[in-house]
Formats: C-alpha cells, sequence, structure tokens
C-alpha cells in the first residue's frame, strides 16, 4: 500500500492503558443499586492512579437489558438506570481533564426486538426498514446453515435471522455470495444494506462529536453473512476506517473479532485475542474454536498459566506470533486480563498465581486492558443465578469491591436490592486494603503500569522476541525492546524450581531487576542462565554500557 493511503494510527495508542467498567457493576452513586454514570466519574482518578488512561465502557444507552444492554433500543440516548446523555458528556470531559480517553461500545450488527426499527420491520406491510433486518421470504423457509434463526415472530411472514439470543435479530448488511435462487438473500451494496452502513456511521459521529475517543465493536465479525473468508466483513470495516482517519483520525475502533490478522489489516487499530473458557462460545466469532488460547490461560491442569505446569507455551506463543507478526506496524493486539464474558482471571487462582499472570499480561507489546476488579483479584461468585443474559458469565459481574463499608462501597441501597449480589467471601479483596499495603496485587499492577511507561522497551510498540519457549516446558522467557537495549521477562507459573538457559540478543549486556525477584540470572557473553522459584517471575533491564 502506498504510504500516504496508509491508515493513521492515534498516537495516544502507543503509550494507552485501558480499563474496562461494566457500567452497572461499577460505582452507584444514587442509591438505586446499579452503578452509574456520575458514581463511574466519582472514580476516575482511582482509575487514573492505576496509570490506566483509557475506558472502555459497556453498552450505556437504552435498552430491556435481556442482554446487559448489548440489546439496544435507542443508540443515541443514556439507559436512564445509568444518568442522562448530559452526564455521558459529562464523563467525556471529566475524563479528557485527567488525560484519559473514553470508547463506547457499539452493538453494530444486531439490536433489541423492542427498537423501533426492528418492530417496523416486523410488520406485514413493506415500510423503510423491512430489508433492514435479515428475514426469509416465508416462515416455511429456514436461513442457511450456520445462521440462527426465529419462526412466527409477529405478522411478517418471514423468519428473522439472530445474531446472539433470540431478542437479538440481525441487522441486514448483506450476504458476501448472496444465493440467486434466495432473493431475500440480498447483496452487501443493497440500499438497505447500505444504509445499515450508514446509520452506524451517524450513530459513531453522533457520539464522537460529543466527545468519546471511538468505539470497540461488538462481534465486529459478524456483520456480513456468508462471508467465509471474511473479505466482506474487512471490507466493510476498511470503510468505517475510512471515515475516522479523515473525520476523527484521533479516534479509535477497536474489534471484538479475536483475529487480529483479520481485523487489524480490515481496518481496526486494535483487537483482542479472547482466551475464551465457554467451549462453544468462541465459535460464534471465528469458523474454528481457538482452542489455544482457551488452553493458556483457564483450561485449569492443562493451561500454561497453573500451578500443575503441565501446559505447552508453543501452543500459545505460535498462534501469537503469526498475529503479531500479520499486524506489526499497523495496529495492536491486546490480551485483556479478563473481561464481562469470561470467569475472572482469580478463579483457581492465589495471589502469588495472579502475580505471574499480571507480570506477563503487562509485559507483552500491543495494548493492555484490564478488567474493572482484576487488579485486586476480584473473585469469579460461584452459584448465582443469571442475571441479563449473564448465564455462567454472571459471576464475574458482580459489584466491585472499594473497600469495608457496607455493600464494599459500592452503593447504599439494600443488600437485596443490589444489581448482583457482593462476593460474600469474607476475605473478599478490596481497593482499600489493597491500596494500604505495598505487597498488594493492586500495587504491583501500579508498579507494572509504571514500569511500562518509564522503559520504552516494556511499552505498547516494539519487539517482542522469544528467548526460551520449549514445548511442554517452563519457564518462559521473552525479550523486549532493541538488541542492545531492552529488557528480559521470565514468567514460571509452575509450582516448582525451573531452570533454563538461553541466547541473549546481543553480548556485553548489563543485567538488572527492575522489580525484586527471587530468580537468578548469570550472564556469560550472550549466555544467560536463569534459575526460578516455583510460582515467579522476573523482569530486568538489559543494556549494554555505553547505550542510553
Ligand atoms: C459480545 C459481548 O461482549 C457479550 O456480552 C454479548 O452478550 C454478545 N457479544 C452479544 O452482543
Amino acid at each position: 500500500m502506498p504510504a500516504a493511503s496508509r491508515p493513521r494510527t492515534p498516537a495516544w495508542l502507543r503509550t494507552a492503558a485501558f480499563y474496562e467498567v461494566y457500567p452497572q457493576s461499577f460505582q452507584d452513586s444514587d442509591g438505586d443499586g446499579i452503578g452509574d454514570l456520575p458514581g463511574l466519574i466519582g472514580r476516575l482518578d482511582y482509575i487514573r492512579s492505576l496509570g490506566c488512561d483509557a475506558l472502555w465502557l459497556n453498552p450505556c444507552f437504552v435498552s430491556p437489558f435481556g442482554d446487559a444492554g448489548y440489546d439496544v433500543a435507542d443508540f443515541y440516548h443514556v439507559a436512564p438506570r445509568y444518568g442522562t446523555d448530559a452526564d455521558l458528556e459529562r464523563l467525556f470531559t471529566e475524563a479528557h481533564a485527567r488525560g484519559m480517553k473514553v470508547c463506547l461500545d457499539l452493538v453494530a450488527g444486531h439490536t433489541s426486538t423492542e427498537h423501533p426499527w426492528f418492530q417496523a420491520s416486523a410488520r406485514a406491510g413493506k415500510n423503510e426498514f423491512t430489508d433492514r433486518y435479515i428475514w426469509t421470504d416465508s416462515v416455511w423457509r429456514s436461513a442457511p446453515a450456520g445462521l440462527s434463526q426465529i419462526n412466527g415472530y409477529g405478522e411478517r411472514d418471514g423468519n428473522y435471522v439472530t445474531n446472539f439470543f433470540h431478542f437479538q435479530p440481525a441487522l441486514n448488511y448483506g450476504f458476501a455470495r448472496p444465493d440467486p435462487a434466495q432473493p431475500w438473500q440480498l447483496p452487501v451494496d443493497h440500499p438497505a444494506c447500505r444504509a445499515n452502513r450508514e446509520e452506524m456511521k451517524r450513530i459513531m459521529r453522533h457520539w464522537l462529536d460529543r466527545g468519546a475517543d471511538g468505539f470497540r465493536v461488538d462481534m465486529a465479525s459478524s456483520l456480513v453473512k456468508g462471508d467465509t473468508d471474511f473479505a466482506a466483513t474487512m471490507a466493510l470495516w476498511a470503510e468505517m476506517r475510512a471515515m475516522y482517519d479523515t473525520e476523527y483520525p484521533e479516534a479509535v475502533l477497536i474489534a471484538e473479532w479475536s483475529d487480529p490478522a483479520r481485523a487489524i489489516l480490515g481496518g481496526f487499530h486494535i483487537d483482542f485475542l479472547i482466551h475464551f473458557n465457554h467451549p462453544g462460545y468462541s465459535t460464534l466469532f471465528r469458523a474454528e474454536p481457538h482452542r489455544d488460547l482457551f488452553q493458556f490461560f483457564r483450561d485449569m491442569g492443562g493451561s500454561y498459566f497453573d500451578r500443575a505446569g503441565r501446559g505447552d507455551i508453543r501452543v500459545f506463543l505460535d498462534h501469537y506470533l503469526e498475529h503479531l507478526r500479520a499486524t506489526e506496524g499497523r495496529g495492536f493486539i491486546s490480551l485483556p486480563t479478563g473481561n464481562h464474558d469470561i470467569m475472572r482471571l482469580a478463579r483457581g487462582r492465589d495471589a502469588a498465581d495472579l502475580a505471574v499472570c499480571f507480570a506477563f499480561l503487562l509485559t507483552l507489546p500491543g495494548v493492555p486492558y484490564l478488567y474493572a476488579g482484576d487488579e485486586i483479584g476480584q473473585r469469579y461468585v460461584d452459584g448465582l443465578v443469571s442475571k441479563e443474559g449473564g448465564y455462567n458469565r454472571t459471576g464475574s459481574r458482580t459489584p466491585m469491591q472499594w473497600d469495608a463499608s457496607p455493600n464494599a462501597g459500592f452503593s447504599t441501597a439494600p443488600a437485596e436490592a443490589l444489581y448482583l449480589p457482593i462476593d460474600p467471601a469474607p476475605d473478599r479483596p478490596t481497593v482499600a486494603a489493597q491500596e494500604a499495603d505495598p505487597a498488594s496485587l493492586l500495587s504491583l499492577v501500579r508498579r507494572l503500569l509504571a514500569l511500562r511507561r518509564e522503559v520504552p522497551a516494556l511499552g505498547n510498540t516494539g519487539p517482542f522476541v522469544p528467548l526460551h519457549a520449549e514445548p511442554k516446558a517452563y519457564p518462559f522467557v521473552y525479550w523486549r525492546g532493541e538488541d542492545k537495549d531492552g529488557a528480559i521477562v521470565a514468567v514460571n507459573p509452575a509450582d516448582r524450581e525451573v531452570r533454563c538457559a538461553f541466547t541473549l540478543p546481543a553480548a556485553g549486556l548489563t543485567t538488572t531487576p527492575l522489580l525484586p525477584t527471587g530468580a537468578t540470572l548469570q550472564v556469560a557473553g550472550t549466555r544467560a542462565d536463569l534459575v526460578m522459584p516455583p510460582v515467579s517471575w522476573a523482569i530486568y533491564r538489559g543494556r549494554q554500557t555505553g547505550s542510553r
């Protein structure tokens, strides 16, 4: 691609660290038991103090909340339970005053069945919205295999295609290869499909003009149907990115795709590599389930980050390196600490295990993402009845644990009125307790994020080179930065002492631990010998004398 037409990347992404806020569980300010925007504004200083300077806010728009707000009924207005449109604008202003960015969640692929567009589309008579959702041409005709549908809704003679739950009808972005024998399958450039694209642009412009700094796009790979190679979907996002590059060059597009090579080359600035742990869930996003990422963190007993030490770093690494190489210089890969859809990282792990995970996650290239509460090791709460379509995700969505006051400082509502119960464990972690403890996970997270900024080699950009990554072996050791001026990171999640030898990228490096460690590193020429205690991590600066 000629340099002139290369997509631009906002400079702030080179040092950004994100914090994901699930608004209903973060901070309640009006005592109704549900988190809200004024509550979040009151906690911005805390988020900034972690070293995070960007927010990803889960959907906060008008919704019946069948899927926690991922079923939008009005993209242009804030759900009253979170506050007003003015509160959202105040969030932008207050965040910007602190040097922070705010990215919203764009549910581009579907709406709620309660959205007036869908209600119009479900009518028998032809109208502006008839083709804006995907309907077969008769209730006796099914959508092609691989698409889910609902039969017999309302007066319209046809079945509508859904993207997720039954009340989330798919907006029509067309079929990549419409079947000529099925004229209800529209091409991507049909006026109704184009109208949906334009509407999504209008929604983004609406909030970007009011101060938003970008969007995380829900199920970004799902828009064009039958798009087996994702070429049409990538072209769609390239069009959106062109709008960003021209009109909002400082704003960012973040994909929920989990296929960075496609998402970033398709136009996104950031994509996640999501280590889902719900068997089957990942198949919603990709043709093949990514067992490799599932295995990496959350397949307890067999994952690499597990005390049993039976994992295989190569399973993750080969996948990661493939995507890293394909996207280098074009966008950022993020491995989030968690999110509202996956098991809490703390599940089955103690503070020492979590420290190893964080030492790894916060020294990778790409943009770090913390899921609210992960920085204190907030736990997955077992046994909850599904809330707002959460099902087994519900346990990762309980209120933020701020302090030892009633409801952990989340809300002044009676406990039974809370959005979800607070973790009942008597030793549940809180922000207040961990702020007072220099050895806490919270303190470590702050130090690691500070280190990312102090030592540019450990930051969002710059080389990542495995130094010791043998199949089924521990530890995992990698280099960040330039050959003569960088950092060594080593992680040993296994509950046994491990040792290894590896080759440094240059001779004559002086190595100094950047944070206290129990590991021992000996260097002779380019040869390094490392001994690591059970469940440990280490980060060393490595510089040739004379380099700055
Ligand atoms: C992904 C979101 O993260 C999840 O919470 C939601 O249920 C589905 N997409 C459907 O929108």
